[in-house]
């Protein structure tokens, strides 16, 4: 087993009814005046921004709530939610939602904490060196960013926009109340979208340039193979709480970093997040659904890099799926078919022509490769390096 630091401090309240326990989460991690962020209508509609707000009145906490967060969430709307906090002398932020309120939540807090910079410095560069304590109560399963230690956010003042993410420890929220009965009013298109994004979560990690511990393969494996099985159940039936509880949970380990340990002497296990990188320049440009646009460049991915390490992708077929073919390329082939079928499943598209509702020309191709390399001043993944002429081509292979 290669040597590595494993840190992931959320404490996690998982079960029915665990929103009843938010003011006491609040209290024990420091918080008397929280700020409550929100997204569109889900959690007013549902009433729990109503439980949540009397659950924390009625035992002393201090609380103001605003909502208007969008998927794909704004750094303008953070920007208002920043000086609506600072007026509040805010000392706790609590996201109730999902990774858009969440990645929303984490930007405020860092700019409520300093704010002598702009959010968006911290997006380009400036390093966060303190932060409010973050809390979550958790409603969709999917980003991860309940236990992740990333955020991400679109700057719509950029034309054109831009989605970007940012990595750091102050981006760990103190704690998650995690209720899978508070998903089962999504609509079973963005179930499908958070089951496509759990698995890619363990997908980017899985396919890194440096391999070798065994127990992080076995417990990437399990998460594939959780998903894949319950994924697809959830958006069948989304009152069917075992399958709802799976999904939520395992869309939190996906997330945490587990699945990323290891390290070849001072060269650390990085994920590749390729696709991850491919899908955020969609979103920034046509404000697709996150899970979406990843299922719609996976196996475009796949093809273009496997070659890579082709026995990495068969022991994917052979242990996720139980594939038998014993040619690596062959069964390498049947897992990327399978998982196709898994996506389908969940009502996700696998090209770009079936997200986007048309196929896209050459310059929208570049655009998105402009997009994506950040005007061509970088390159993406690490299973693979790809640069700006590889982006192109993988964009293309999955029109
Ligand atoms: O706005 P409301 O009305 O609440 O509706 C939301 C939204 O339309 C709805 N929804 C959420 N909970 C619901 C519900 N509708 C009915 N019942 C409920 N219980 O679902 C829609 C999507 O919400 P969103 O928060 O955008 O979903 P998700 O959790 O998939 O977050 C996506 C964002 O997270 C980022 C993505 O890029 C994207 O911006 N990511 C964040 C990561 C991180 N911080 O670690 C990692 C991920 O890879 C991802 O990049
Ligand atoms: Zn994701």
């Amino acid at each position: 087993m290669q040597k590595f630091v494993y840190h992931a401090p959320t404490e996690i309240v998982f079960g029915k009814d665990t929103e009843l326990r938010t003011a006491e989460m609040v209290k024990k991690y420091g918080g008397s005046r929280v700020f409550v962020v929100y997204g569109g209508q889900s959690a007013v509609r549902s009433g729990l921004l109503d439980r949540v707000m009397q659950n924390l009145k009625e035992n002393d906490v201090a609380a103001e709530a605003m909502g208007g967060v969008v998927p794909n969430p704004l750094v303008s709307t953070a920007r208002e939610m920043v000086k609506a906090a600072l007026a509040f002398q805010a000392d706790f932020i609590l996201a109730v939602g999902g990774g858009s309120v969440i990645d929303t939540a984490k930007g405020v807090a860092h700019a409520v904490a300093d704010p002598s910079h702009d959010i968006w410095d911290f997006w380009t560069g400036t390093k966060v060196t303190k932060s409010l304590p973050i809390g979550t109560i958790l409603t969709i399963s999917a980003a991860g960013s309940e236990t992740s230690n990333s955020a991400v956010l679109t700057n719509d003042t950029k034309v054109p926009p831009t989605k970007r993410g940012i990595t750091t420890e102050f981006n760990r929220c103190r704690f998650a109340i995690m209720n899978p009965e508070l998903t089962m009013t999504l609509p079973k298109y963005q179930i499908g979208a958070g089951a496509a994004d759990i698995f890619m979560h363990t997908s980017e990690r899985y396919f890194a340039a440096v391999l070798g511990n065994h127990l992080t393969d076995e417990i990437a494996e399990g998460l594939f193979r959780d998903i894949v099985l319950y994924g697809p159940r959830g958006v069948e039936d989304p009152q069917d709480y075992e399958a709802m509880s799976e999904i939520m949970w395992c869309g939190s380990v996906s997330h945490v970093g587990l699945t990323g340990v290891g390290a070849q002497g001072d060269t650390p296990r990085e994920g590749d997040w390729a696709c991850h990188q491919l899908g955020m320049a969609i979103s920034a440009l046509y404000d697709s659904t996150h899970g979406a646009t990843l299922s719609a460049v996976w196996a475009a991915w796949c093809r273009y890099v496997r070659s890579e390490n082709i026995g990495r992708f068969a022991q994917f077929a052979r242990k996720v799926y139980g594939i038998t073919e014993p040619d690596d390329t062959k069964a390498s082939e049947e897992g990327i078919l399978k998982t196709n079928a898994f996506f389908k499943s969940l009502g996700m598209p696998l090209s770009l022509t079936e997200l986007l509702g048309h196929t896209p020309d050459d310059e929208e191709i570049e655009k998105l490769a402009v997009e994506c390399t950040y005007d061509r001043t970088r390159k993406i993944g690490a299973f693979k390096i790809l640069d700006y002429d590889d982006i192109v081509a993988i964009y293309k292979a999955c029109r």
